[in-house]
C-alpha cells in the first residue's frame, strides 16, 4: 500500500552548487550565493503544501577542510540570510532553528541565531531547521556525552538510556524524524546528515543542481515519497 500523507518533515541536502559555478565559469561563492536564493524561493513557494518542518544542511563539520575563501563566503551568506530573517521576521510566519554546534561559528552569528530563534519561536508557519556546523556523528557523540554525565551525576541509571532517551537528546529534540531526506546533484551519499533520524528517511536523489531546484522539483519529489512502500523493517500484507 503507497503512502498517501505528505510528508511533515523533509531533509535537504542542497548539492551542487560549486557545480553550478563552476559550469558559468563563476567563483564557488557565486553558486553557494544562489543556493541562498533558491533556498528562499523554495521555502516561499512551499507554504500551503503541508510540509511542517523542514531541515537544510548549509554548513558540515566537514566543510571547514575547503579554502578559507569558500568557508567565509558561505559564513557571510549564512549571516545575511539570518540577518534577512531578522529584518523580515515581524511579517514572515516561519520558526527558525539550528541544529549543529553553534560553538564554533562566530560569536556575533552565535548571537543572531539565538536572537532570531527566541523571536520566532512561536511562529506557526513552516518550521526551518538550518544545519550549521552539523554532523550526524557529532551530535550523536554530545548527547552521548550529556547522557553519561547524568549516569555519572546519579540522576539516571545505565539501563534507563533507550532510543527515546537518546532521540531527547540531539539538537533535532523534539522534531519529528524527518520522513523524505532530498539530495542534488546525484550524489547517492548520506554524507552525515540527520543520521539517527534519518534511519527510516525515504531518499530521493535528482541530478539537478542545488542552485536549479525549484518547487516543481520539490513537489516531484513529494510525489515521489508518496507512491513509495514505507514498511519500517515490518512486512506489507496487502496483496497488489
Ligand atoms: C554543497 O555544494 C553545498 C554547501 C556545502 C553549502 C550549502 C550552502 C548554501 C545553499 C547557502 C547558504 C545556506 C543557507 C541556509 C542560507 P558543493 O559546494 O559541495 O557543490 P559541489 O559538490 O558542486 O562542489
Amino acid at each position: 500500500m503507497a503512502t498517501k500523507e505528505i510528508p511533515k518533515h523533509i531533509g535537504i541536502i542542497m548539492d551542487g552548487n560549486g557545480r553550478w559555478a563552476k559550469k558559468r565559469l563563476l567563483p564557488r561563492v557565486l553558486g553557494h550565493k544562489q543556493g541562498a536564493k533558491a533556498l528562499d524561493n523554495l521555502l516561499h513557494s512551499a507554504k500551503g503544501l503541508g510540509v511542517e518542518h523542514i531541515t537544510v544542511y548549509a554548513f558540515s563539520t566537514e566543510n571547514w577542510k575547503r579554502a578559507e575563501e569558500e568557508v567565509s563566503g558561505i559564513m557571510g551568506i549564512l549571516r545575511d540570510y539570518i540577518n534577512k530573517y531578522f529584518r523580515e521576521y515581524a511579517d514572515s510566519d516561519f520558526r527558525v532553528d539550528s541544529v549543529g554546534d553553534l560553538s564554533a561559528l562566530s560569536e556575533d552569528l552565535q548571537r543572531d541565531i539565538e536572537a532570531l530563534k527566541e523571536a520566532s519561536k512561536d511562529k506557526k508557519g513552516i518550521h526551518l531547521t538550518i544545519a550549521m556546523n552539523y554532523g550526524g556523528r557529532d551530535e550523536i557523540t554530545r548527547a552521548v556525552k550529556k547522557i553519561a554525565q547524568e549516569v555519572k551525576n546519579g540522576n539516571i541509571d545505565v539501563n534507563d538510556i533507550n532510543e527515546d532517551m537518546i532521540s531527547q537528546n540531539l539538537d533535532s529534540a523534539g522534531t519529528p524524524d524527518p520522513e523524505l531526506i532530498i539530495r542534488t546533484s546525484g550524489e547517492f551519499r548520506t554524507s552525515n546528515f540527520l543520521l539517527w533520524q534519518s534511519a527510516y528517511s525515504e531518499y530521493y536523489i535528482t541530478d539537478k543542481l542545488w542552485p536549479d531546484f525549484n518547487i516543481d522539483d520539490f513537489k516531484d519529489a513529494i510525489n515521489s515519497y508518496m507512491k513509495r512502500d514505507r514498511r519500517f523493517g515490518g512486512r506489507n500484507e496487502v496483496v497488489k
